[in-house]
């Protein structure tokens, strides 16, 4: 193992976060039900963590997306790798993502998903690198935490797919 891991953010201040940010949500969407459409694989811890502290009746659906490549830059090369299940239309859908970087991903996703006729579509992402954003259109609804310009791991998020596990967010200092 050539790098290192330091911790940027810990597993009890993602947990504290997550709560608060689950609270939010469960106002915003009270009276509906919210569809949460979890990126794949990234996603996955964060929208069970959320998942599970909504109050709001929930739906869930997966989506993989692949930007080409296992390097540490998104290409902007954006291929639907395993597509949702179900339909939108009508349905009130909630993007569940690990990071927004460059914000290639979701400008993508967001105009395909909604030629499916959603009643609405959210934003919601763990960590935000702003200082990354190429897609500047990208509006995000939800926000946990907003991190500076550095590669991190953990709660979902891999380098070349390890690191996944981490119940925290560390920086990969190579
Ligand atoms: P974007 O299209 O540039 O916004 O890239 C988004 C995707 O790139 C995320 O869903 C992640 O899979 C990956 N990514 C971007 N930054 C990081 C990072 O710091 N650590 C791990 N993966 C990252
Ligand atoms: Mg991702």
């Amino acid at each position: 193992m050539a790098e290192k891991i330091r911790v940027l953010l810990s597993e009890e201040e993602v947990d504290q976060r997550i709560c608060e940010v689950a609270a939010q949500i469960s106002k915003d969407y009270e009276g509906k039900e919210v569809h949460l459409i979890c990126i794949l694989k990234g996603g996955v811890f964060f929208t069970c963590e959320l998942a599970k502290r909504l109050t709001v009746p929930v739906s869930l659906d997966f989506m993989s997306v692949s930007s080409y490549g296992a390097d540490t830059k998104s290409s902007g090369v954006v291929r639907i790798v395993k597509d949702l299940d179900e339909p939108l239309k009508g349905r009130d859908v909630l993007i569940v993502e690990d990071i927004i970087d460059s914000g290639r991903t979701l400008s993508y996703l967001i105009q395909v998903l909604n030629q499916r006729e959603p009643a609405s579509i959210r934003l919601c992402t763990l960590l935000d690198k702003p200082e990354r954003r190429v897609k500047k259109q990208v509006k995000v609804d939800y926000t946990c935490f907003t991190i500076p310009d550095e590669f991190v791991v953990g709660y979902g998020l891999d380098y070349a797919q390890k690191y996944r596990n981490l119940p925290y967010i560390g920086v990969v200092e190579f």
